[in-house]
């Protein structure tokens, strides 16, 4: 049973990230020890060029990801962790998908539409092409599950529409390529903005008051959770209802990830609150004690980028070693270069 997830570099990473992503990382990590196989997560470098961005910025966002990473959990004595430019088979492998991907999909990606219509100069065909190679990470290493927010569904879905129709086109009966499943979390899948609580939290398109990043200091954190917008309902109700109160509901689900409690058990506890102003506090204080132990290590680790270099010289040649024989096998079904 393989994990296989991946995260971009780009911007700081945010409670949404966090929640919906990094830490069942760290489950499935474990859970991939215990089926005694590999779990492989990857920061994709490749997928961060396909918007404008600053070069001399993008390597210093790789170190601050993979740290924040190692700080959360991930060991890369248990686990592959990779830079995804090192690794070059799911490059090659986005290539050769590209002829069982239908364009009318790619253009139906929400992200794409959302995305494209944000740049301001070059909707590249990187960003048209993003979701195959997002497959490619997932496909290149015969990934079982893949713990990803619930904004990744629609990628997840492509994946495995490519998986089945490379399969059936040049699979001969065999399954070449396997179709993963994506696991999403059952609390805090998909945490929205504070500020615009009808939006997900985002570094791309979100408000910086209503985004909690994982490095924001406990001030900046509690002062972001107390100004966050709930809703003038009278008398105030603290119960979870996406439609009519969504900054209530994410709050109720925040607190919920972070204390390890079910909505309902957090909605129950607090019956007896008058206002809003106790979730704000116990959200905030939760979302302190969570981030406070994973920015010291991340402080320790971020200043020694040899050794996070070291790390992934590992992980790049044991990626390779999953991925090479994989691109192989694709390689000789599509009848590409010498055979076997
Ligand atoms: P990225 O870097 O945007 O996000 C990383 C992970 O965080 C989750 N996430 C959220 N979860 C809950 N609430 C939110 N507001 C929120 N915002 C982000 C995302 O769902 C994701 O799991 N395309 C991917 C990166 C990728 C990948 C892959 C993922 C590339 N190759 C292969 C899985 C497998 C992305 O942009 O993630």
């Amino acid at each position: 049973m393989r994990v296989y997830s991946g995260i971009q570099p780009t911007g700081r990473k945010h409670l949404g990230n966090y929640l919906g992503a990094i830490r069942h990382y760290v489950t499935g990590q474990e859970q991939a020890a215990a089926a005694g196989d590999e779990s492989i997560f990857c920061v994709v470098d490749l997928h961060a060029t396909t918007v404008a961005y600053d070069p001399k910025e993008l390597r210093d966002r790789t170190y601050d990801t993979i740290a924040i990473l190692l700080a959360a959990g991930i060991d890369p004595s248990q686990s592959v962790l990779y830079r995804q430019s090192d690794v070059p088979e799911a490059p090659e492998l986005t290539w050769l998908l590209t002829s069982v991907t239908a364009h009318g999909e790619l253009n139906r990606m929400h992200q794409f539409k959302e995305k494209s219509a944000q740049q301001r100069e070059l909707v590249s065909a990187g960003l048209f092409l993003y979701p195959v190679l997002m497959a490619a990470d997932m496909l290149a290493f015969r990934a079982d599950r893949v713990p990803v927010g619930d904004d990744q569904r629609q990628h997840i879905e492509l994946t495995r529409d490519i998986a089945e129709r490379f399969n059936a086109r040049f699979g001969e009966g065999q399954a070449i390529l396997r179709a993963p499943e994506g696991v999403y979390p059952t609390v805090a899948a998909r945490v929205m903005d504070l500020q615009q609580p009808e939006k997900k939290m985002s570094t791309s398109s979100g408000s910086v008051e209503g985004t909690v990043y994982v490095l924001d200091e406990p001030k900046a954190i509690e002062k972001k959770l107390k100004r966050a917008v709930t809703d003038s309902e009278d008398p105030p109700r603290i119960q979870r209802d996406v439609a009519a109160k969504p900054g209530v509901t994410n709050l109720i689900d925040i607190l919920a990830a972070t204390t390890d409690r079910t909505p309902d058990e957090v909605v129950a506890s607090l019956a007896d609150a008058r206002g809003y102003g106790d979730l704000k506090v116990q959200a905030a204080q939760a979302v302190v004690e969570t981030f406070a132990p994973l920015q010291e290590r991340y402080r320790e680790l971020r200043e020694d980028e040899a050794a996070i270099e070291a790390a992934l010289a590992v992980g790049a040649e044991k990626a390779s070693a999953i991925a090479a024989p994989i691109l192989a096998d694709v390689r000789e079904a599509m009848g590409v270069g010498p055979r076997r």
